[in-house]
């Protein structure tokens, strides 16, 4: 008998196949029962006619019979002919009863195999690998930046130390774009796509203390050539969950409408701009501050496509960002705000590459020379123009699947007060 995916049911309907899952819900009355089973690749009803052996929830079983169609819609159906127990559940947390977060966190281990987080892991999928579709079909080289680190990227005060034997201390990585920076020279477009970490105070919709970044660098590549890139890729990873991951959609019960429309070119506004159009809205934005969460909110619901903010004061950017030459008090950034209401889900700049300014800004960031040495190589052997920029997979997960908290968008989230399972 073969043994088929549940997805590829449709290819064999009358013939008899096999298939292998769990039971995810179950009601029988009198001689007919109805099973259904869940195997990973999809979901579908099982009818049992013969007696049925004692099933629960979660129940893990082997079953062979005829595919048939149902009467009235597209979906196929098994007529069991023969049903083996693998395991018989014990009485499963997860029920169909609504359950608060705490206790569905407490269980994530199980939670991921409901259908909403079963969809979302999927999409999650779908965005990494077009990612890495896209990147390659774009000649960039993957290179996989260390986590244990010498030194702060994105500031000090979210870094997480670890105690590293004679050497006394190292951090993890907050982002991997310093070592990108070093590969473009060898390699002139780069990225690398890996877990980070972020002693984040904040306990917000949008924070996690481990998220996974995708940081790309590209050699003589500037300011508005890194934000066509940034676009380009943004619109390409959500047409493709638009063609693979309909029936994900419908399960998370995600409108395709906005979706549809992201595509390139996105919308761009200075800081300056976004200030006085917040103002004019009546919220509380600075010109010389960083956009706070319920203004990101605000501005994010505005737009129908993602829109770049530019140029930011550079005082409330990292280190590294190349200023403006038109006004030095601004760095060459670009922030891209996701719409719906989602906010940033992409940090980026042009670097800075002459190593005298290099050198100034460690020193206002009072960030320590011996550390950056290697960074301040790569200014003495060749430097260039160049510019790069990082997604964080989290927030775009929770973008493309209309998610509440980004918690809900990595498999196991690490956040202040949450460290299990
Ligand atoms: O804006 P960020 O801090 O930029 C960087 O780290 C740059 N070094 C990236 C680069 O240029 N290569 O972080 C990039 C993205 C943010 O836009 C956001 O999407 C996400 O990472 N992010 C977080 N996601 C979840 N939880 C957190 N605590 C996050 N902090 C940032
Ligand atoms: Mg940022």
């Amino acid at each position: 008998m073969a043994n088929v995916f549940i997805k590829e049911l449709f290819k064999h309907l009358d013939q008899t196949v096999t298939i292998k899952g769990w039971v995810y819900n179950f009601r029988s009355s009198g001689k007919i029962a109805f099973l259904q089973i869940r195997d990973g690749s999809g979901f579908c009803q099982a009818i049992v006619t013969q007696p049925l052996p004692k099933i629960t929830i979660e129940t893990s079983v082997i079953l062979t019979g005829k595919v048939s169609k149902h009467p009235k819609k597209e979906e196929y159906e098994l007529q069991v002919e023969d049903l083996k127990v693998v395991q018989l559940a014990q009485d499963y947390p997860i029920g169909k009863k609504e359950h608060g977060p705490d206790f569905l966190l407490e269980n994530r281990h199980l939670w991921l195999r409901s259908p909403k987080q079963w969809a979302i892991q999927k999409i999650r999928h779908t965005i990494i690998y077009a990612t890495y579709e896209w990147m390659d079909k774009n000649s960039f080289v993957r290179i996989d930046a260390p986590i244990l680190t010498p030194a702060a990227c994105e500031g000090t005060t979210t870094l997480f130390e670890v105690p590293y034997f004679d050497l006394g201390k190292a951090y993890l990585s907050q982002s991997g774009q310093l070592y990108i920076e070093a590969a473009i020279f060898a390699h002139g477009r780069c990225y690398d796509f890996g877990p980070v970490f972020r002693a984040e105070k904040s306990k917000t919709r949008r924070h996690l203390t481990e998220f996974w970044m995708m940081d790309a660098e590209m050699a003589f590549v500037e300011h508005d050539e890194n934000l066509k890139i940034q676009e380009e890729l943004i619109s390409f990873i959500v047409q493709r969950v638009l063609e693979k991951n309909q029936t994900e959609l419908k399960i998370l019960e995600r409108d395709p409408k906005p979706l549809e429309n992201i595509k390139a070119p996105f919308y761009r506004l200075t800081h300056a701009e976004v200030v006085k159009k917040l103002k004019a809205m009546g919220a509380d934005a600075k010109e010389d501050d960083d956009l706070g969460g319920d203004e990101e909110t605000l501005l994010s619901k505005s737009f129908d496509k993602p829109v770049f903010v530019e140029k930011y004061p550079a005082k409330v950017k990292a280190f590294y960002m190349k200023r403006d030459p038109q006004n030095s008090n601004l760095a060459l950034c670009a922030d891209m705000i996701a719409p719906e209401g989602f906010g940033e889900i992409i940090g980026g700049s042009q670097r800075e590459e002459d190593i005298e300014v290099l050198l100034a800004r460690l020193k206002e960031h009072n960030l320590p020379r011996e550390a950056f040495e290697w960074y301040l190589d790569l200014r003495k052997y060749g430097s260039v123009p160049h510019s790069g920029f990082g997604f964080g997979l989290e927030r775009l997960v929770s973008w493309i699947c209309n998610l509440e908290h980004v918690r809900e968008s990595i498999p196991f989230p690490r956040m202040i007060y949450r460290l299990t399972p």
